[in-house]
């Protein structure tokens, strides 16, 4: 059986992690495409010659020409700039939307039958954009931002009580912006509710930190924005995807009534096999985690009126 092949577009810090961590796992064959010629080549011959040592033969390219990604099982998407210290991601809407129209269409021509993972911010903005320019079925166009959150809510989580990240599960609904909503009620350690564990004024503090947990990496790197674990996150969406796992993932999903939620990407658990997006799983929210959820879906809204003004101007 021939190998499965992923492309992704854009070869910066998580384009390469991505591209490190398919090899590791030996999950398929890798392009990497940049439009800076020279980088997406360097990074692949680099990572093709850990090869021998990590033993992995899956092949990994590097191209600028979109030709290149034909056949693609998955598409991940980071193509478009970064936040620097002080930027919300928000900031990088005009820049990044004219960059992944470019993105969408050359997707569309070269791998029309592919998976595509969006996670290019700000996020629900970029991924509604790639749906409409592909025309993909909104199986097919995923936006990767619930797990990288909710992971980083289970990270704190861990830490304050000394316990292993495996037995904490948490999730994080809405849009990726500082508005997220971390869902108190259904955090657990071990199955036991958090809040028997830690008081409602540390999780308000902790929450605030899952809020933030991107801005305060940007503010240490200073020059770049968080890449390990948001290349995690997304290789495990399309590990999901090409092994058919079935899992449940929390994901900015195309949402059609769900949630009462009508015409918008927005933050919620879905489960990802070979068909994609198979399904969206509704969780009962306190009437707090609610109010939350709709002030997030507002912010969203906004943002995508304000990427169709930008859009319709230039
Ligand atoms: C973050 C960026 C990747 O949350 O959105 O770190």
């Amino acid at each position: 059986m021939a190998r499965k092949k992923i492309a992704l577009i854009g070869a910066g810090a998580i384009g390469g992690t991505m591209a490190h961590l398919c090899a590791l796992k030996g999950l398929a064959d890798v392009v990497l495409y940049d439009v800076i010629d020279g980088l997406p080549q360097g990074k692949a011959l680099d990572l093709l010659q850990s090869g021998p040592i990590e033993n992995f033969d899956i092949q990994i390219t590097g191209s600028t020409k979109y030709e290149d990604i034909a056949g693609a099982d998955v598409c991940i998407v980071t193509a478009g700039i970064v936040r620097k210290p002080g930027m919300s991601r928000d900031d990088l809407l005009g820049t990044n939307a004219k960059i992944l129209r470019q993105v969408s269409e050359g997707i569309k021509t070269h791998a029309p039958n592919s998976f595509v993972i969006v996670i290019t911010n700000p996020l629900d903005a970029m991924v509604t954009l790639v749906k409409r320019v592909t025309g993909f079925p909104k199986n097919r166009v995923v936006g990767q931002s619930g797990i990288l959150d909710s992971s980083r809510y289970r990270t704190f989580i861990a830490q304050e009580l000394k316990a292993s990240v495996a037995s904490v599960s948490a999730v994080v609904l809405g849009g990726h912006g500082d508005d997220m909503v971390p869902v108190r009620s259904s955090c657990l350690l071990s199955g036991v509710p958090i809040e028997k564990f830690i008081s409602g004024k540390r999780l308000d503090e902790i929450e605030a930190r899952v809020r933030n947990a991107g801005g305060e990496i940007v503010s240490l790197l200073k020059t770049g924005s968080a890449f390990y674990a948001p290349a995690s996150a997304a290789i495990r969406m399309a590990q999901s995807y090409l092994m058919d796992r079935k899992e449940i993932l929390p994901c900015a999903t195309y949402l059609e009534g769900e949630y009462g939620v009508n015409g918008y990407y927005f933050g919620v658990p879905v489960m990802i096999g070979a068909g994609g997006i198979e399904k969206v799983i509704e969780m009962e929210l306190s009437p707090s985690e609610r109010k939350a959820f709709e002030q997030s879906l507002t912010r969203v809204k906004e943002l995508v009126q304000a990427m169709d003004k930008l859009l319709a101007a230039s």
